[in-house]
């Protein structure tokens, strides 16, 4: 499918209950499937649920071997356990990326073994491959999701899934577990960069060209491969900002906010689905029976497997305090819905499963139900006719094309928040002082889950990259001084950067957060590290023009300094090429089109999205983020108008055409992206003051204009009415684009 055709499946979300209908007609894989499980034993189907970590099967020092499987040990997971999978990269004596030969070994090893016993199941291999190939060393890494979504380009979101997909597969892995389908609407989360950011509509169409890139029509052809939607479901938004804590979020929100991304990547044909390391409305993610099957099976027809996170099975007794003992945490976690457990150090759901299953308390149908939804996508995605690794590395890996397919996503990932008096872009000529924590690193525009987990291990990052310092150097004739000022919260050499920075034209000043997921991320404020305001206000006492650039995964608070500085980049993580990327568009050799795929707060408890009620804009109460939803810069100019919105007056069901012309009236070559907010006048549920309902990215020449054309279907004027299901009330909208605003009706029927 081209991606034009992705887009198009995409934008034609139907309300859930027709996903309902479709049951798997009897195909050879079902045949396949239902004729395996009937020469399955019950210690051979537990097994098939059993996920374990790498280091179950390897050597003692597995960093050093080239191949660090230890047979024995492997012998015993496959033979005597049975296990359906295994996830990770060697951890001993730490994770870190491996060299692809040495993956090649490694599932080559595992492959064979499997093809050894009695049923010659194959094992599916699970990695976190979140922007490529994270754990293969030298793979190509690309934004992180809040940076693809900033691209606001689906194009290069399913290239990406193409380009990703292909490197796992030759480094003879088989199952991606990304990509994060929650919506990112609690910025203190440390996870949020790991999202599309807040918008629900934008998550669906960037994940939805993921999954499709990367799964291609036959998820068994070679170069394509499963994905696994996470965390399904409500995980992004815990109350107080920390990983892995309560959200509390009603059933109406849920469903208008945070099931939407995974109903879109369930459409869009994503076999797999992670679930929640924590808790809704005080039911833990693995213990959420109505989440899991009644929502997740019955409304949005999801048909393939649930594994659990980690070790969070067992984590239903030793933490939530919901099961009594380990055996009825497994108990728990399977009667909810969870298909497969990563366990992951050692076989306990293996033995409590099967004692469970014994003695009837998990009933054999359950067990039968999870293990050919396991199966089936493992026979969907040829891993039973693979007896080597599924592609070979030369033409592959890393490939030019590849690494030019990144370097055009952190071009376009990058955003331009503020230009007073074009200070943008730098000449090549003028001399720079540049400073600050994030401006000589690679690992702070990568952020976690590059080539370790935290990602935070700079000695090993590759050294072909520039950081943005370097990228700097390379571009520019004019003198550049590098003074580091502070580390992230420790002085260095403030006073030698004040002293080198009243030498130069101008400063460079890049702040920002150091890389970090899950737990080891969190914070206690949103605001910046006292020392980096301190460095920055010395820095601006002596009155040098300051651009300001910041890195990191979140927003930090830098209203006082975004205030001051003469213009503002933010980059949040824009992968391996983010340093060369920042330097092109600082010297303009690249024109910047991306928009913030969230609200940036202006303060630390500022926390209010774009698509906000009525009543959080309401009296004094104000949407003044210093930076809202969408915005972006470049160094043309674009106007919209003629916004047109046909017929004025539709039944419900019905659909509008959206038309709007957009020019670029500047003097250089730029691309726009424009957005088409929709907003239900009156309602019976109070409805968001705007909601993102289509965009598109064009490039336009100087003086030239283009009309786009949208379609708004009945899916994009419902909301969750007070019977909590789908509706589309009849009643005024309005449909914004830039400047105006067009209503329409919806007569009753
Ligand atoms: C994370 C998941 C990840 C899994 C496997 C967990 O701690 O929450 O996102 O896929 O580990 O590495």
């Amino acid at each position: 499918m081209n991606i034009k055709a992705v887009l198009v499946s995409l934008s034609l979300f139907v309300l859930s209950e027709s996903v309902l209908s479709a049951e798997p007609n009897p195909s050879p894989v079902e045949e396949r499937v239902q004729a395996l499980l009937a020469q399955m034993t019950l210690e051979e189907k537990v097994g098939q649920m059993t996920q374990i970590d790498f280091s179950v099967v390897s050597v003692a020092n597995g960093q050093d071997a080239e191949n660090p499987v230890d047979q024995a040990k492997l012998d015993d997971a496959i033979f005597n356990h049975h296990v359906g999978s295994i996830l990770n990269t060697p951890t001993t004596p730490n994770n870190r990326a491996q060299p692809i030969e040495k993956w090649r070994n490694i599932t080559q090893s595992i492959r064979d073994t499997a093809a050894r016993s009695r049923l010659k199941i194959p094992v599916i291999y699970g990695i976190d491959a979140i922007h490529g190939a994270t754990y293969t060393q030298n793979s190509v890494l690309f934004p992180q999701a809040i940076s693809m979504a900033a691209t606001f380009n689906p194009e290069l979101s399913f290239k990406e899934g193409e380009i990703v997909a292909r490197e796992v597969k030759a480094s003879g892995l088989d199952w991606n577990f990304s990509p994060v389908m929650d919506i990112g609407r609690q910025p203190l989360w440390p996870r949020l960069w790991e999202t599309y950011g807040e918008d629900v509509h934008l998550a669906q169409i960037l994940g939805g060209a993921f999954i499709q890139g990367h799964q291609g029509e036959d998820m068994a052809a070679a170069d394509k491969a499963p994905t696994c939607l996470k965390h399904y479901v409500g995980y992004s938004y815990p109350l107080n900002g920390k990983d892995r804590t309560p959200a509390w979020i009603g059933e109406r929100a849920l469903r208008e906010w945070f099931l939407p991304g995974f109903e879109a990547g369930v459409l869009a044909g994503a076999p797999s689905v992670m679930i929640n390391s924590a808790e809704v409305d005080g039911i833990p993610g693995h213990a959420n029976y109505h989440y899991l099957t009644e929502i997740l099976r019955g409304e949005l027809g999801f048909k393939g497997f649930t594994v659990s996170d980690w070790e969070d099975i067992i984590r239903l007794h030793t933490r939530d305090k919901l099961a009594a003992s380990p055996r009825e945490a497994v108990k728990m976690a399977v009667m909810a819905g969870v298909d497969m457990s990563m366990v992951p150090f050692n076989f306990s759901f293996y033995d409590l499963l099967l004692d469970l299953a014994k003695s009837g308390e998990v009933p054999l149908s359950r067990i039968d139900e999870a293990v050919a939804r396991i199966l089936r996508v493992k026979f969907q995605t040829g891993l039973f006719e693979r007896t080597e690794p599924a592609l070979p590395v030369a033409g592959y890996f890393a490939t030019a094309e590849a690494v030019e397919v990144n370097r055009q996503a952190a071009r376009e990932a990058i955003v331009l928040a503020k230009n007073d008096n074009r200070m943008l872009p730098l000449s090549k000529t003028a001399s720079i002082l540049v400073t600050g924590p994030t401006a000589n690193l690679l690992s702070v525009m990568n952020g976690g889950w590059t080539i370790t987990w935290q990602g935070a291990s700079e000695e090993l990052y590759p050294k072909q990259y520039p950081t943005l310092l370097q990228a700097i150097q390379r571009k520019t004739s004019g003198r550049v001084t590098f003074v580091g000022g502070q580390r992230f919260s420790d002085e260095i050499n403030i006073e030698q950067a004040v002293n080198e920075a009243r030498k130069h034209d101008v400063v460079v000043l890049a702040l920002g957060e150091k890389p970090y997921t899950e737990t080891e991320g969190n914070i206690d404020t949103l605001a910046l590290d006292p020392v980096q305001l301190q460095l920055a206000r010395a820095i601006f006492e002596i009155g040098k023009p300051v651009v300001l650039v910041t890195f990191g995964g979140r927003p930090r608070i830098i209203t006082e300094i975004a205030d001051k500085a003469r213009a503002v980049v933010l980059g949040f993580l824009p992968g391996m090429e983010g340093g060369a990327a920042l330097a092109d568009i600082l010297f303009g050799d690249v024109n910047p089109s991306g928009k913030l795929p969230i609200s940036y707060p202006r303060a630390v408890n500022d926390i209010t999205p774009y698509d906000h009620k009525p009543i959080e804009a309401y009296e004094t109460n104000q949407y003044r983020p210093l930076y809202p939803f969408g915005h972006g810069l470049s160094y043309t100019r674009f106007e919209t108008s003629g916004l047109s919105v046909k017929p004025a007056q539709i039944k419900a069901g019905d659909s509008v055409e959206v038309s709007v012309k957009v020019k670029n009236t500047g003097t250089r070559t730029g691309k726009e992206t424009v957005l088409v907010y929709l907003n239900d006048i009156a309602a019976s549920v109070s409805r968001p003051v705007k909601q993102l309902k289509a965009f598109e990215k064009v490039e336009l020449q100087p003086g030239e204009q283009k009309t786009l054309h949208f379609t708004l279907t009945a899916q994009a004027m419902s909301f969750i009415g007070l019977n909590m299901r789908r509706v589309v009330e009849p009643g005024d909208f309005k449909v914004m684009v830039g400047d105006e605003s067009v209503p329409f009706s919806v007569l009753p029927n």
